[in-house]
């Protein structure tokens, strides 16, 4: 976790939040390649979930709720960790409004769950979609934790990309199993290390007071296993206990759909996929630092060089493919120190593919493409660049 944390730091994927104040625990800011590692996460989830499918419906909701909706869930009352004897709520507590007597409790939400759950009606007013149908979103969430620890594993804001999947009461077996599948392979989409990944069945006592089964998907952090996301079923408690239901047209009957519930924290991801992905071991006799992500997650995809910094003409080559590169993808420019030292540097930060343009460039329009887990180059011509990189980005 030490060289991971410092990695990141050194680099600029994350820092600790507010440090030039000495910090605030629980708080983590993402630097400009853990922003762009973060963004490709939510991109690819949003792809698979909401994007590519015709029963889900995105969302995106206030992250202020009133107190009505958190005493109506449940979680004024629930949401709490024991504290020297008492119940401590974790949820963020505040008020809007400035005026006397005008003023409201509000909680910063500790859930996405809620928003989709007050939208339940809009949604419904909107686009009467037919049952099983899903809303999905992805958003910043708060918690008050009494003690955060582990880097981004336990903070007190974090992203959390999740769905409320409504059903029949009869169906919600199915769609549990259905899902789990679907998690899985998520999980093997974005290259975490499948073996490092193992289900828990949450026992009664363990589970979230909405809860009547839950699946935790844990996984095999530096620092022992612990809960990567949950699969929940929420019966009808929300969609009950906000007075809200569902006409069916067809069947002319209503009733209350029953919720299957996928959760997944962006920052719990972007974890484990380093510490799935960090690996020390040597190339050309060489030690080195590599992030073996998927190309696909990878924060930088390709790697412009000229050969030398100070050869106006190889400077303007390698511009030219830069260029060329820059409206199709992620791609970092250096032209700093040798060409090993540059792949050291790309290794480490997980770029998949450096782009060398060197004498025999000027002679013949071929660059070298060097693969990072490999260490292999091959020779391509420039016209042929862009096509191969998005070929292999595929
Ligand atoms: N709506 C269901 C729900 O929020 P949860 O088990 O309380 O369920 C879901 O949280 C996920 O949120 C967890 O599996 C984890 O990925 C992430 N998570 C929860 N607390 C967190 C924290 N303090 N820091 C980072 N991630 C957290």
């Amino acid at each position: 976790m030490k060289k991971i944390i410092s990695l990141c730091k050194r680099r600029g994927f994350i820092y600790p939040g507010s440090e030039i104040y000495g910090g605030l625990s629980g708080t983590w800011d993402y630097g400009p390649l853990g922003a762009e590692l973060l963004y490709n996460i939510k991109e690819a989830w949003w792809e698979k979930f909401v994007k590519s499918r015709d029963d889900m419906y995105g969302l995106a909701s206030s992250i202020i709720m009133p107190e009505q909706v958190w005493a109506a869930s449940g979680h004024l009352e629930n949401f709490t960790d024991p504290l020297e004897g008492e119940k401590f709520n974790t949820m963020f507590k505040s008020k809007v409004g400035a005026l006397k007597g005008e003023t409201a409790d509000i909680y910063l939400r500790p859930e996405l769950a809620q928003g989709m759950f007050v939208n339940f009606k809009n949604i419904i007013d909107s686009y009467h979609p037919k049952i099983p149908f899903g809303i999905a979103q992805i958003g910043r969430c708060f918690r008050n934790e009494i003690s955060p620890r582990d880097f981004l594993f336990r903070v007190r804001e974090f992203d959390l990309m999740e769905f409320e999947y409504f059903v029949r009461e009869k169906d919600w077996e199915k769609y549990f199993e259905y899902w789990k599948k679907e998690m899985w392979d998520w999980i093997k989409e974005i290259g975490l290390d499948k073996k490092k990944v193992h289900e828990l069945e949450v026992a009664p006592e363990n589970r979230a007071h909405y809860s009547k089964r839950t699946i935790d998907f844990e996984y095999d952090f530096p620092f022992g296993r612990k809960e990567l996301y949950g699969l929940a079923y929420r019966t009808d408690h929300d969609l009950k206990n906000h007075k809200l239901d569902y006409y069916d047209e067809e069947t002319k009957e209503r009733f209350i759909p029953h919720v299957v519930e996928p959760t997944f924290g962006a920052g719990r991801t972007v974890l484990a996929l380093l510490s799935s992905a960090y690996e020390e071991d040597e190339m050309g006799g060489e030690k080195r630092i590599v992030l073996k992500l998927k190309p696909q997650i990878a924060p930088i995809k390709v790697a412009v060089f000229p050969l030398l910094a100070n050869k106006e003409n190889l400077i303007k080559k390698a511009r030219e493919v830069y260029e060329i590169l820059k409206p199709e993808t992620a791609v970092m420019w250096d032209d700093n120190g040798n060409i090993g030292k540059r792949y050291r540097r790309q290794d480490e930060i997980g770029t998949p593919w450096c782009v060398t343009v060197d004498f025999e460039t000027l002679e013949n329009n071929t660059v070298t493409i060097r693969d990072r887990d490999t260490g292999k180059q091959e020779r391509i011509d420039i016209k042929e660049i862009k096509n191969c990189l998005l070929e292999k980005l595929k």
